[in-house]
């Protein structure tokens, strides 16, 4: 089905047979507590194909990225190393940097099998913006890191949407495959771009980045009925129908107003064009005093606390609508379900859609990681995609730049 190169050709390639170098692109970009890192299904499922290089005695060397310039979770990778170690029978080295002598002199003392993770490749200023990527292979990053490899894999799908030099640079210079999780998501997400269905479809939308719900609700908006909103994005939503909530109070370090500004037009536009297709909280749930408590949306004059799932009222509504769909999609988390008092929206979706026959997939290396935390079954999601912006953008049936780079592999 996918015209890319997977680890199977790579095994059968005389020329990088087994002991030499790899580098392996992963995305283990995830939620940052109190500057530590969350596990979460990302480490889970790359450490499979990791696992499987290192038992072929290749020299795994790890590229991964964490958050964005400027934003809280933009933080190194030292912590990462030491949770994907839990999922391995080996152990992560880890070095400070992302190429340049010493990390060429850390992939020159490894030893077949070993895993060395590299820091933060957005640390590393030849790897944003987004460019083709003739101009990514030509930077400085990605010239010199494959001068010290033999191949490059990518596994990171998650990430396989954006077009940053470790993502798109290497094909043109490296032999390059897919790893599993590239291969398994890949087949998966573009099957299900194919589907139709004959009635309603539903997409429960959250999480805290709101180009990410934009971009959905603006391909997606011909294909789903009902938009079901919720997290950070639902509250701006809310901001933008009047209700004075969606913004920054003291506790809150920038989640909402920065992303008011950049969105504010197109959420406008969207309640305006799609008004009848999509749904918003009619209560919300906060912290009162380590309690639970919520407040009817319509009642709130003034943002006082910080809202962390949506109310019980709302979480009921939204089972009730996905009960009766067809389809239901699940991209990002409605509440902060970590805390098990703002778990309810979450919990109460997903549990709906276990529990009804209809078609479902749930998207996100976050949200997917609910299913576990509230001992749902895998088995009663059609399919679990730990890709949140990427398994958008191929529902829509948009192109991936780390696919289309590793499917027009030049070496
Ligand atoms: C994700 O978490 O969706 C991917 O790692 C991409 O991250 P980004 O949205 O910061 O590019």
């Amino acid at each position: 089905m996918s015209s890319f190169d997977t680890i199977d050709t790579l095994n059968a390639d005389t020329d990088i047979a087994s002991e030499k170098r790899v580098l392996v692109r992963v995305d283990l970009n995830s939620p940052i507590s109190d500057g530590a890192v969350q596990d979460n299904r990302r480490f889970e499922r790359h450490a499979q194909t990791v696992q499987e290089l290192s038992d072929a005695g290749y020299h795994v060397i790890l590229l991964a990225h964490q958050g964005r310039p400027g934003d809280d979770d933009f933080v190194s990778l030292e912590g990462h190393a030491s949770v994907l170690e839990t999922y391995l029978d080996c152990d992560v080295k880890f070095i400070d940097d992302t190429y340049g002598s010493r990390v060429g002199e850390s992939i020159g003392v490894t030893e077949p099998g070993d895993v060395l993770l590299l820091e933060n490749t957005r640390m590393c200023e030849d790897e944003l913006p987004e460019a083709d990527p003739e101009t990514k292979a030509d930077t400085t990053f990605v010239q010199s890191l494959s001068g010290h490899v033999d191949a490059y894999v990518n596994d990171a799908y998650s990430a396989a949407h954006r077009s940053h030099a470790s993502l798109v640079g290497f094909p043109s210079v490296l032999p390059s495959y897919a790893g599993r999780v590239m291969e398994t998501e890949y087949e998966a997400n573009t099957a299900i771009a194919k589907k139709e269905f004959d009635g309603t479809v539903i997409m429960a939308v959250g999480g805290t980045k709101a180009t990410d719900v934009i971009d959905v609700i603006d391909n997606l908006g011909e294909s789903v009925d009902s938009f079901l909103l919720g997290g950070v994005v639902g509250e701006l939503f809310l901001r933008a129908s009047d209700i004075p909530v969606g913004f920054d109070i003291s506790s809150e370090t920038d989640r909402y107003d920065t992303q008011w500004e950049r969105n504010s037009e197109v959420i406008n536009s969207i309640l305006t064009d799609h008004a009848d297709q999509i749904t918003l909280a009619n209560d919300l749930a906060y912290d009162d005093a380590g309690e639970r408590a919520e407040v009817a949306v319509d009642s709130i004059t003034d943002k006082s606390v910080s809202f962390m799932d949506i109310g019980t009222a709302t979480a009921e509504l939204y089972a009730d609508m996905i009960r009766d769909a067809d389809a239901a999609f699940v991209k990002g988390a409605l509440g902060v379900f970590e805390n098990k008092d703002f778990a309810v929206g979450t919990v109460q979706v997903l549990e709906a859609i276990a529990e009804t026959e209809c078609f479902s997939v749930v998207g996100g290396g976050d949200t997917s990681r609910a299913i576990e935390m509230y001992d749902m079954n895998k088995t009663d999601f059609d399919h679990v995609s730990i890709a949140g912006g990427a398994y958008i953008r191929a529902l829509t049936g948009e192109p991936l730049a780390g696919i289309e780079a590793l499917e027009s592999e030049t070496v």
